[in-house]
Parts: structure tokens; sequence; C-alpha cells
């Protein structure tokens, strides 16, 4: 499978009624479109992660969480873990990302953990890597891209480790309107898999997929996706646009 096109959703959808409004519409947008060389994955709120799974047919998308708990089960009141996910049919689980960093101390250490009880179940992390405006303003975006990358996947098996999506996501790009440009998308790029290769071997970094997220848009889908050579994208509001979201698959797929 080509690139990987993951929504994330979020917490929106906050009807039974919009939430099936939803799928029928992003069934629909996918009816005649060639996205043949695209995974695409969507996840929604865990309260709806069940009834995303029951719609998917004939693969035409995969599931994923926004967040899991690292432990497999016990008493950790609100929380789900990653096997409750891989058992109602997710396949994927965001971790790290930028506002689960910022508002709820998503720390390194805390993806670790979190990151090995996903691959213990049996799904495939999107772990979301980037810096803030300043660390990029400082020149520290290399020094944070390596920090997030080496404490995060700190114990994840030589074995597991091609299993691992790394979603590279300036935070200043997270819901705005500021992109960075391909070149800078592609030095980013770069800088990773040479992380991957020092840290795991050639070969692992050559299967790691690296996708880019931060204000995705049909009208930019090619530029921060495919000009940078990255694997895939991950988009927040645009998912939330049947339509638009499709959009960026067909464009993706096209320019492949
Ligand atoms: P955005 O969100 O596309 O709305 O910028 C991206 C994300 O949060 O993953």
């Amino acid at each position: 499978m080509g690139k990987l096109i993951v929504g994330n959703l979020k917490m929106n959808l906050l009807t039974v009624a919009e939430r099936d409004r939803y799928l029928e519409s992003f069934k629909k947008e996918l009816q005649g479109k060639n996205v043949s060389e695209c995974e695409i994955v969507l996840c929604p709120p865990s309260i709806h992660l069940e009834s995303f799974v029951g719609k998917i047919e004939k693969n035409d998308f995969s599931v994923g969480a926004q967040n899991i708990f690292w432990e497999d089960r016990g008493s950790f009141t609100g929380e789900i873990s990653a096997p409750m996910v891989k058992n109602i049919g997710g396949e994927y689980a965001i971790v790290g990302h930028s506002e689960r960093r910022k508002n709820f101390n998503e720390t390194n250490e805390v993806v670790k953990m979190k990151i090995n009880s996903i691959l213990n179940a049996g799904l495939a992390p999107i772990c979301c890597v980037g810096e803030t405006l300043e660390d990029r303003q400082n020149g520290k975006t290399t020094d944070v891209i390596i920090k997030q990358i080496h404490e995060g996947l700190a114990d994840v098996p030589v074995s597991k480790i091609a299993t691992v999506v790394i979603a590279y996501e300036p935070v200043w790009a997270v819901g705005s309107d500021s992109v960075p440009t391909s070149d800078e998308i592609m030095e980013v790029r770069i800088l990773i898999k040479k992380i991957f290769a020092d840290t795991f071997g050639q070969p692992v970094a050559e299967k790691i997929k690296i996708l880019y997220g931060g204000s995705v848009k049909a009208a930019t889908a090619k530029q921060l996706c495919i000009d940078p050579g990255m694997d895939g994208v991950l988009v927040g509001r645009e998912s939330l646009i049947p339509m638009e979201f499709v959009k960026i698959a067909e464009i993706i797929n096209q320019n492949i």
C-alpha cells in the first residue's frame, strides 16, 4: 500500500446523527474515486470506534484511536487501552499528538510507555513529533525531534520498529494556516531517516513511514506530502469534511 492518509477527527461528531451523517457522506465521497494507492485511516473519538469499524466494507478504510492508556486493564477510571482498541477492530493509535503533549502532559516518557502498549496489542502507533515555533526560531528543531524519537522509541525492539509510523507535525502548523515549505519538510524527513538509520539500521530506516501533519488541505496536499517525499498525511480539520478529505487522498493518489 502506497500512502497513508490519516484523519484525526478529534473531539467532534457530538451526536449519533452527526456521526452517521459523517460516515454516510464519507462513503459516498469515496465511491468511484481512485485512491487505490492510499490506505485511509479514520481516528474518531473513542466512543465512536466500534461504529466506525462496523462501517468498513471491502477494506475501504481502517480505524485508529486518538489516544490510549499504557496499561492494558485495571483501575484507571476513564481510560481505554490498546487491547480494547485492537479487540474492537482498530488497527492504529495516535500517540504524542501536540495537543496531548500540551494539554495532558504527555511527555516523551509517557509516549514511550504508550508506544510499547500499542505495539504489544498488535496495533501500529502513529507517533507525532515536531517543534514549537519557539524551538524553530531558536534553531532547536533538530534537537527536539531527535529527543522525541530517541526517548519515545527507547524501548521498542528492533523486531517491531518497522510497525511504527512517525508523523512530523510542526506544532505551529497544527490548527493554524501556516505551513512549512516542501524543503523544510524534506529536511526533517531526511533527519528522521538518519535517526532511524543510526539507531536501528538502514533497512529499518528505509521501511519506516513518515507522514506530514499540520494544516493539510487539498490545495496544499501535493506540496506538503508528495514534493518532500512523505509517506502520507495526518489531517485534522479537513478530515471533518468528507469531500475535502477524500479529495486530499485523490490528489496524493494522482501524484504518486
Ligand atoms: P490540522 O490538524 O490539520 O487541523 O492542522 C492536524 C492534526 O492535529 O493532526
